[in-house]
C-alpha cells in the first residue's frame, strides 16, 4: 500500500489535466478489470463485471484530481498572478516551491500588505526566477497549472505526508482493492473521478452514465485531534472512518449500518463521521438520475488542503478490509 500511495501522490494532477494519473492507474489495474472506459471529463471508469446476473452495481468513486493553482497574468517584472484551482488558503502557501506540468519550478511568495489590507490569492505571486515577463512567459503560460512540489516522505513507522493525500491515498485504496478482489456477486464499477476540487464535475457525468444501485465515494477527512483543533471525532490512526453526514450529503442510513457490519466481520474499528463542512463525489453520485443511496467511506488526514497531508497507513488498510468484507458479503 505504502508505495502505492507514494507512486499515486508524485504523480502532476490539478483538476482538469488528470491524465497522468489516470494513465498511471489504468496501467496498475491493468488484467485486473474487465473493461476500462474514459469519458468527456478525463473520468476513468473500471468495471469488474459480478458472477451474478441479478447484482448490483455498486460504483466506487476516488477522485484524481489535487488542488492547484492557475497562472492569470504575468507581471512586467516576470513574477506570475494566480488564483485557485479549487480550495486554495493562502496561510498554507507561503514560501512553498510549487511546479507546473513541464517541470518548472518557483517559490510561491505574499507580498507585504498595505495598511488594512487582508491576506488573499490576490497579494500572492509565483516567481520562478524569470527577470521579466517575455523570460517568463519561456517558460509558463498565462493558464498553466502549478500543484505543490514538496516531496512525499515518511513520518515515524505507519505515517506518510505528501501534498496530494487528497484524494490519491483514496485511489490507492481503490487500486489496490480492485487489484485483489476476488470473483464477487455485484459488478464493480471503480471510477477515478476528475475535477472533485471545483464541485464534483467528473463524478457527476460518470454516476449518470454508469447508472450505480449504490454509490461510495473514497476521499480523506478532517481529523481533530491536533492541538486547539476544532472538536471532530475523527483521529489519525484509529481507523477509517464511515460517513453520517457532511455539507453536501447524508449517507443513506441503510448503507451506513451495512458497512459498519462489514467492519465487524472484518474485525476493523471505525470511527463515526460528522462534518459540518465539505462534500465528496458521494454529492454529485447521490443527486444522479432518480437518486442514488450513497456513503462516504474517509480515511483520516490532518492539514487537508496543505502540502503536508498527513495520513495513516493502517487507516487506508482498514478502510481496504472493509470494504472486501462488504462486497464479498
Ligand atoms: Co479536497
Ligand atoms: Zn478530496
Amino acid at each position: 500500500m505504502k508505495e502505492l500511495v507514494q507512486q499515486l501522490t508524485a504523480a502532476y494532477g490539478p483538476s482538469g489535466r488528470e491524465t497522468e494519473v489516470a494513465d498511471l492507474i489504468e496501467k496498475l489495474l491493468k488484467g485486473k478489470v474487465d473493461s476500462f472506459h474514459r469519458d468527456a471529463l478525463g473520468n476513468l471508469i473500471c468495471e469488474k463485471k459480478g458472477t451474478d446476473k441479478k447484482g448490483k452495481r455498486i460504483m466506487f468513486s476516488a477522485h484524481m484530481d489535487q488542488i492547484g493553482m492557475v497562472v492569470t497574468h504575468i507581471e512586467k517584472e516576470g513574477y506570475l498572478r494566480i488564483s485557485g484551482v479549487g480550495g486554495l488558503n493562502v496561510s498554507n502557501l507561503r514560501m512553498r516551491r510549487v511546479k507546473f506540468q513541464n517541470g518548472v519550478q518557483g517559490v510561491m511568495v505574499e507580498q507585504p500588505l498595505k495598511p488594512g489590507e487582508t491576506s488573499s490569492l490576490r497579494t500572492c505571486y509565483i516567481d520562478i526566477g524569470a527577470k521579466t515577463a517575455a523570460e517568463a512567459e519561456k517558460l509558463v503560460q498565462v493558464g498553466d497549472m502549478a500543484v505543490y512540489a514538496e516531496p512525499g516522505f515518511d513520518m515515524g513507522e505507519h505515517r506518510l505526508a505528501s501534498p496530494a493525500m487528497d484524494d490519491r491515498s483514496a485511489c490507492a485504496l481503490l487500486v489496490s482493492l480492485m487489484q485483489d478482489l476476488p470473483a464477487c456477486a455485484d459488478t464493480v464499477i471503480a471510477v477515478f473521478s476528475t475535477q472533485e476540487e471545483v464541485g464534483y464535475r467528473g463524478s457527476t457525468t460518470a454516476a449518470f452514465s454508469v447508472a450505480p444501485d449504490e454509490g461510495i465515494a473514497l476521499d480523506v477527512t478532517l481529523c481533530g485531534d491536533q492541538p486547539e483543533d476544532r472538536k471532530l471525532a475523527i483521529d489519525l490512526g484509529e481507523g477509517p472512518a464511515i460517513k453520517i453526514m457532511d455539507a453536501r450529503s447524508i449517507s443513506n442510513p441503510a448503507l451506513v449500518d451495512r458497512l459498519f457490519a462489514a467492519a465487524k466481520r472484518a474485525k476493523v474499528a471505525c470511527q463515526r463521521e460528522v462534518l459540518p463542512y465539505g462534500g465528496t463525489d458521494a454529492a454529485a453520485m447521490q443527486l444522479s438520475r432518480g437518486g442514488t443511496p450513497v456513503c462516504t467511506v474517509s480515511i483520516p488526514c490532518r492539514n487537508v488542503h496543505s502540502a503536508c497531508e498527513i495520513v495513516d497507513l493502517r487507516d487506508i488498510e482498514g478502510a481496504k478490509k472493509v470494504l472486501l468484507a462488504y462486497l464479498m458479503g
